[in-house]
């Protein structure tokens, strides 16, 4: 079977929740019909209800009627979500009447139900930009115990299957943590490691890219994916991972054995975790539009639930599909 007809499958019958926050957008909307009719996932839609019934209506969209629709705007719920984000921010200054305010934001309050239970997950990006939709979530339901940052993967679907695991390759981090320290890089890896085995269900094997491998050249970039790839084997000891690598010695068999001879994965790689968001988002694009990959994601990790980002460029299949990786991710699988 086919890795996203995989994971759809996956997804079905898991009972979860998933909140879509622009409920009012069409493709949003064409999407949800399908995850519900599919069984994929229980859906809640922000927005006005009367707007978005006389959508769906005019979509032919029949089952929206079973969403579950919040209007912010006028929410029989608002004051016990503002203040649980005034309690939630207060420290940093929020009062109460800017807590009041940003429940009344889509964005805002569907942090706010995950934090609250009512949701197990999100998917947002249609109609936003990347940083309206991570900033709630990075301030409301924050990251992982133990981890620091939140970044972004790709699964790259490559045409010809010798790559990677089967053909497919996962990126990180292309979305997210712009320059990531040492430690930050590390936990990118190991993040990406558990992605990698719960969403493409294969045993990663890591490789820490830069523009050297192993001491062919110097400099502190270089410096800081060797120290990344130590911090990772601490932090996950079992895993294997191995830096410096350049590109082609981590994924071409002849260069990696002869670059890399001792690697235990220099020319077998199916994960690649790039030094900055930088070069992770422009490899990303260059190989997704030179090659012709289908690019999915950003799967984002090391949130403490899923909550995802959809490009405004996204079609209604890429938002069913993000929907049932966010699924995935909260069943733990
Ligand atoms: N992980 C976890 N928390 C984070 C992260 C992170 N990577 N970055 C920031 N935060 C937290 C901060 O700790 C802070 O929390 P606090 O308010 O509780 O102290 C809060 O988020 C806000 O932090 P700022 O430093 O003010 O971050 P800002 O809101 O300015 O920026 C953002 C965060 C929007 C994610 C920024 O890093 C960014 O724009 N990244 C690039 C996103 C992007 O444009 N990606 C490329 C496009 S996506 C694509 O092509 C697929």
């Amino acid at each position: 079977m086919k890795l996203l007809d995989s994971i759809k499958q996956k997804a079905k019958n898991k009972d979860k929740t998933i909140v879509l926050p622009e409920g009012t957008e069409e493709r949003t909307l064409k999407a949800a019909n399908v995850v519900i009719s599919e069984k994929i996932a229980n859906i809640i839609l922000l927005g006005n209800e009367e707007t978005i019934m006389k959508e769906a209506g005019k979509l032919g969209l029949k089952a929206i009627e079973q969403a579950r629709i919040i209007d912010p705007a006028n929410f029989g719920e608002k004051e016990h979500y503002t203040n649980m984000l005034y309690k939630i921010r207060k420290h940093k200054g929020l009062s109460l009447e800017e807590a009041a305010e940003l429940v009344e934001d889509p964005l805002y309050l569907a942090t706010l139900l995950i934090k609250d239970g009512a949701a197990d997950g999100e998917v947002a990006g249609a109609m936003n930009a990347t940083g309206n939709v991570l900033r709630p979530a990075f301030q409301i339901v924050k990251t992982l115990p133990g981890i620091s940052v939140v970044s972004g993967a790709f699964l790259m679907i490559m045409k010809e299957s010798h790559w990677g695991e089967n053909g497919i390759l996962v990126f990180a981090d292309c979305a997210v943590h712009p320059d990531p320290t040492a430690r930050e890089l590390a936990e990118i890896a190991v993040m990406t490691a558990r992605t990698t085995r719960s969403i493409v269900g294969v045993e990663p094997r890591v490789a820490m890219l830069s523009f050297s491998t192993k001491g062919s050249a110097s400099h502190p970039m270089v410096d800081k994916v060797v120290e990344a790839t130590r911090l990772a084997m601490e932090m996950d000891p079992g895993l294997k991972i191995d830096g410096e690598l350049q590109a082609d010695a981590a994924i071409v068999e002849s260069i990696g054995k002869s670059k890399a001879p001792d690697s235990p994965i220099a020319g077998k790689a199916n994960v690649l975790i790039f030094p900055s968001l930088e070069v992770g988002n422009i490899a990303y694009k260059l190989v997704q539009r030179l090659a012709g990959v289908e690019a999915v994601g950003p799967v984002l990790q090391g949130m403490a639930a899923p909550i995802n980002d959809l490009s405004r460029g996204c079609s209604v299949d890429d938002i069913v599909n993000l929907v049932a990786i966010t699924v995935n991710q909260s069943a733990g699988e």
